[in-house]
């Protein structure tokens, strides 16, 4: 098992590429927290059970990600700077296939 690639643009525009690791069962939005790209206390706020829509990002490489789960379809329905491409970072577990992905950070809802 190996690290994949993963380009996450931040908050403020700002692009970062960071090894993000297959076998340590990380899902997108820990790896965000990680590496401090956003400020605590802005991300992962549920802790990742798809119920604050903190960690929302738009992903705009084109892998095949996972269905959304219905508890991730209804937190986005009433999540605030929803767009087609948003997905909750959470529900988003870090795999080899995911290697390349490129997210976008969401603003922050407050
Ligand atoms: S951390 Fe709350 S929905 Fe992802």
């Amino acid at each position: 098992m190996s690290d994949i690639k993963i380009k996450i643009i931040d908050r403020e525009g700002v692009s970062h590429e960071v090894d993000a690791p297959t076998d340590m069962n990380m899902n997108l939005m820990e790896v965000v927290r990680s590496y401090e790209l956003a400020p605590e206390g802005t991300i992962g706020i549920c802790g990742g059970m798809a119920m604050c829509a903190s960690c929302q990002c738009y992903v705009q490489s084109e892998h095949e990600l996972p269905e959304k789960s219905d508890d991730e379809e209804a937190m986005l329905a009433e999540a605030f700077f929803v767009k087609d491409n948003s997905r909750l970072g959470c529900q988003i577990h870090i795999t080899e296939d995911l290697d390349g992905l490129e997210v976008e950070l969401a603003p922050a809802e407050d």
